[in-house]
């Protein structure tokens, strides 16, 4: 699998000859249909084997290397003719990816068999072509040894994943070309060293062929120009060496040199003993003032390559794109051309909702958009190589990559990778992953694997990778689990999964630290989550040794499936029939399965931020603005500021940007009379906006990037206060139950919430089952009628017993009336999901505004937003989480209207910031749906306002909250009041 590009290929993908079968033992039959190439015969709507969903376990009861005897095996094949100007050439089938064993025959003849689903399989197929029409069947069989090491979280599906075709050389060609580009610590002298083989076939020489590299951007630069020849040489008889030769070995071997000392003389003369591989070229050199790549600014070059034969015929030309950037682990730091460069990146699967894991490189490319437009700037490609595209994008689009082998024995843990069978397998796939990918720049790390113990198996890969590529750090998170000190011969960087904050902060302070700690998963994005992500990234960015991590994960793996009525949902595991799975735990990313972004992605946006504010005293006009980028100054940004006044804007600027240098502030300066003019009672905020200058890959001009927010005044609540009302008079009916301007469901007490993910799988909600919170029934209710107010007392009883007090003083206000609330819980309520009231208006009120931290969905653990006045239609509110649940949250909502679409309806006003949701579901209607399209809606908006609502936190796979947000129970009061406009 040659890492360069062939000018001289033919793509066989398309559509193939097709037949699935029950066993590899099976016989094809004289019926075929068909199939695209690439394409999984799981994503097939007609395919009898569909997609199964296991995270740890295996999908059936084997040991390894046992499998079923039903094990699903595609039979793809295709005729093919070969130009005829490949007459007398040598030809090679490349199979790109595929699941999970593949045999290949041309016609008729088996060529060979391949086991590593993520790597290109190469196979000369010289002696198998005719003249004229060719026939290539490729045999995929589902299930093989290979799958015990293929037990990666996610989908397992069967059949041909990447790009199959042929490419043709000469019959002396480049087989090997392995290019190591760096750069010295003055930052700006590259280095580059290729390392190459050249091959031949049908017995031709390689003597005097030579190869010949030049960086295409750097034509005049003499040391870009390279070139080698072979030439070979016998080791010559002991009888045959002079007598300088015999003196020099005999010194040698006599250790003489011991201590390294062997004159050049000396080891010129020996060269002669060392039989190189024949075709073995090596070519060194430097190159003056390069630019460097980063992520930040990825810099390529294009490395031209020849091959020439003795007489000076070209026979190969190729490229490789090549970036010069140093990676070093130094003590506890991570440096990306001698600079500590945050990390800050996401998991990313190889995934498409339509065809399973067949993916496009423009699909590649559009993930990778996505992720530069909410600031991440690395990738862990989890669990496996991704194809060689994946990688040119990174490259070119700036990302750092770690670069992770196919090997995942999650279910057998390290019974596996201890398993001597498995051996080769283990340092077959490090190996050949990187010397597919060593040229790419953005590659920092090479990780060993995925959840597979510590083994016997990863010591032989590690010692490979290392003498591979000795330039870059490892990484294998199995090496550091359960001692963070440990595992240096199999990671350079302490790289846990779901540690908690307290541990990442008290490791760094330890003092015992040793290597840099970047988590290779925190953040687990299941539902509506990434609780505490803010203070993750607190406790990174302050303190030395934490360089960042990886969230887990890109995407929500969520299959489209047509269901029988015609309607499309997002299936997940179980919904393809199979009985053994693992549910939605599938659908944990920061993008729906469509690539939609999730509201959590807006929190990390803002917190990797490239340009932070900060002020000591907002009023002044005086503000720090600090350059967070390591290799690039401002000059790509313009900024905007303005003035608001309860989300009104009243009065704004542009500011030019200072030149700051990476990693440095300056002061900026604003003027405008209402830093200091208090003119009348809102709120006012100064904000500021970052924006790209140009169009970029990713975004187009004025796109934010950073922005933030200062409060220049606090607020104070003052409603109008009124002796009489109309709506207070008829507020609280015969029942006790407050009656609201277009009221369906008065107002109750809530404890609930539709459990979340996390809420679900860490047992919050059955905690909540017990208490019973989810229906509250009332039993008991008396009115207290005065000239001024109405005082309601209930008792409302949960559905196993417990009693909850609630008290509602009722007074007027200009057009409405205000309530204040005491809702007392039992003590022995230690975990609630919130504390607050909800009702139902009539869904003709569509319209939805608000006073709050905004535009997007908030919690209390995960609420950076912008105080504002925001609006959408009620139905905009709802998030479409793929299992329905708890969602549309706003944290610190001052006031909010429910309006029809001509502007009437009612306002709320609340005593303080308070958590606030408005949805077109009710609680129990999404929890008790398992998907999306299953809800309908009920016509009503149901209303929520929290005196309390419980963070989300992350544990669904990892730590829950923190104990600031948690709610317990106890007596909340609060006061919320209602108008009609
Ligand atoms: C990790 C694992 C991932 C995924 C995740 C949970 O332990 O490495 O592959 O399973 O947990 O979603
Ligand atoms: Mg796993």
């Amino acid at each position: 699998m040659l890492n360069i590009e062939h000018f001289e290929s033919l793509s066989l993908d398309g559509t193939w000859r097709f037949q699935l079968l029950r066993s590899p033992k099976d016989q094809p039959g004289k019926r075929w249909s068909s199939i695209p190439v690439p394409g999984l015969w799981t994503m097939q709507p007609d395919s009898f084997d569909k997609p199964i969903y296991t995270n740890v376990q295996m999908p059936w009861d084997h040991v390894a290397p046992e499998v079923p005897d039903e094990n699903p095996t595609g039979i793809y094949e295709r005729d093919f003719e070969i130009p005829q100007s490949w007459d007398d050439k040598r030809i090679v089938l490349h199979l790109g990816g595929y699941e999970s064993v593949a045999l290949i025959s041309v016609n008729g003849d088996e060529v060979g068999l391949t086991k590593d689903s993520r790597l290109a399989a190469e196979f000369d197929i010289t002696s198998f072509i005719k003249h004229g029409k060719n026939v290539v069947r490729i045999s995929v069989t589902k299930w093989s040894d290979a799958t015990y090491i293929e037990d990666q979280d996610q989908w397992w599906h069967g059949g041909i994943t990447r790009s199959v075709k042929l490419y043709a050389t000469d019959y002396v060609y480049i087989e090997k070309f392995a290019t190591t580009a760096g750069l010295k610590s003055d930052g700006t002298t590259g280095t580059l060293k290729v390392d190459a083989i050249i091959g031949s076939i049908n017995g031709k020489s390689v003597d005097g062929y030579s190869l010949r590299t030049s960086i295409e951007e750097l034509p005049k630069v003499k040391s870009a120009q390279l070139s080698g020849t072979y030439k070979s040489h016998k080791t010559p008889l002991w009888t045959e060496m002079s007598a300088e030769l015999q003196e020099a070995n005999r010194k040698h071997f006599a250790g003489e040199y011991w201590d390294g000392s062997m004159p050049e003389s000396a080891k010129r003369l020996r060269e002669p003993l060392q039989s190189p591989w024949p075709g073995h070229i090596v070519l060194e050199t430097t190159i003056p003032k390069v630019s460097a790549w980063s992520a930040e600014k990825p810099s390529l070059y294009t490395l031209r390559i020849e091959l020439v034969s003795p007489t000076g015929h070209v026979v190969e030309v190729s490229q490789q794109k090549i970036g010069f950037r140093s990676v070093i682990v130094r003590g506890r730091d991570l440096l990306v051309n001698g600079q500590r460069v945050f990390i800050y990146g996401v998991n990313r699967h190889d995934f498409n909702r339509h065809t399973g894991r067949v993916l496009t490189r423009e699909d590649m490319r559009q993930d990778l958009l996505e992720m530069k437009r909410w600031n991440f700037n690395a990738v862990r490609t989890s669990h496996y190589p991704n194809d060689a595209a994946f990688l040119e994008l990174c490259d070119e689009l700036g990302f750092y990559v770690i670069d992770e082998a196919n090997i995942e024995s999650h279910a057998f843990y390290d019974s596996i990778s201890n398993d001597p069978r498995y051996g080769s397998a283990f340092v077959e796939r490090v190996g050949r992953m990187v010397q597919r990918d060593m040229h790419h720049p953005s590659v920092i790390f090479w990780s060993l694997g995925n959840e597979s113990g510590i083994g016997k198996n990863h010591y032989a890969a590690a010692a490979f990778a290392r003498s591979l590529d000795p330039s870059r750090p490892l990484h294998y998170e199995g090496a550091i689990n359960g001692d963070w000190r440990g595992g240096h011969v199999l990671t350079d960087v302490i790289c846990p999964m779901y540690p908690s904050i307290k541990a990442i902060v008290s490791h760094a302070k330890s003092g015992k630290q040793d290597r840099p700690l970047i988590m290779c998963e925190y953040s687990h994005a299941m539902g509506n989550s990434n609780g505490t992500l803010k203070e993750y990234w607190d406790a990174i960015h302050s303190l030395p040794g934490l360089q960042g991590g990886f969230i887990w994960e890109f995407w929500d793996h969520g299959i489209e499936q047509t269901l029988a009525d015609g309607s499309k949902r997002s299936a997940y595991g179980g919904d393809f029939g199979e009985t053994r799975h693992d549910g939605n735990f599938v659908c944990d990313g920061m993008v729906f399965p469509d690539r939609t972004p999730k509201p959590a992605m807006h929190e990390f946006k803002a917190l990797a931020a490239p340009v932070a504010f900060s002020t000591t005293k907002a009023g002044s006009g005086s503000f720090t603005i600090t350059n967070r980028q390591f290799f690039k100054d401002l000059t790509d940004f313009g900024c905007t500021w303005n003035i608001t006044r309860d989300g009104q804007v009243i009065d704004s600027g542009t500011i030019k940007l200072p030149k700051i240098a990476p990693r440095k502030s300056a002061k900026i300066r604003i003027t405008s009379k209402f830093l200091t003019k208090i003119d009348g009672p809102g709120e006012r905020f100064v904000n500021f906006s970052v924006f790209n200058l140009h169009r970029t890959d990713w975004a187009p001009a004025g796109y934010e990037v950073a922005w933030s927010q200062f409060a220049l005044t606090s607020r104070k609540l003052s409603l109008p206060s009124a002796k009489t009302s109309e709506l207070f008079e008829v507020a609280v009916n015969d029942a006790g139950e407050l009656q609201l301007p277009f009221g369906v469901i008065a107002p109750q007490p809530t404890l609930w919430r539709a459990p979340t993910d996390n809420d679900r799988i860490a047992h919050f909600a059955d905690t909540w089952e017990q208490y019973g919170v989810r229906d509250l029934e009332r039993i008991d209710c008396m009115i207290t009628e005065s000239a001024k107010s109405y005082k309601v007392t209930s008792l409302w009883q949960t559905s196993t017993g417990f009693k909850i007090k609630q008290v509602q003083v009722v007074t007027p206000i200009a057009n409405g009336y205000s309530v204040k609330e005491t809702i007392s819980t039992p003590k022995q309520f230690s975990d609630l999901a919130r504390v607050g009231i909800n009702f139902e208006i009539d869904g003709s009120l569509s319209q939805f505004t608000y006073l709050g931290i905004g535009p997007n969905e908030t919690y209390p653990d995960r609420k950076i937003g912008r105080v504002g006045k925001w609006s959408s239609s009620v139905f905009e509110q709802y998030i479409p989480y793929v299992r329905p649940q708890e969602n549309g949250g706003h944290a610190g909502v001052r006031w909010f209207t429910l309006t029809d679409t001509s502007g009437h309806g009612i306002r709320i006003d609340l005593d303080k910031p308070r958590q606030v949701s408005v949805n077109p579901f009710r609680a129990t209607e999404l929890a008790d749906a398992t998907h999306d399209v299953e809800l309908r809606p009920t016509g009503n908006t149901v209303v929520t306002i929290d005196a309390a609502h419980r963070g989300l936190g992350t544990a669904s796979c990892g730590p829950d909250t923190l104990a600031q947000y948690l709610v317990s129970g106890g007596t909340y009061s609060f006061t919320w009041s209602v108008r009609a406009i």
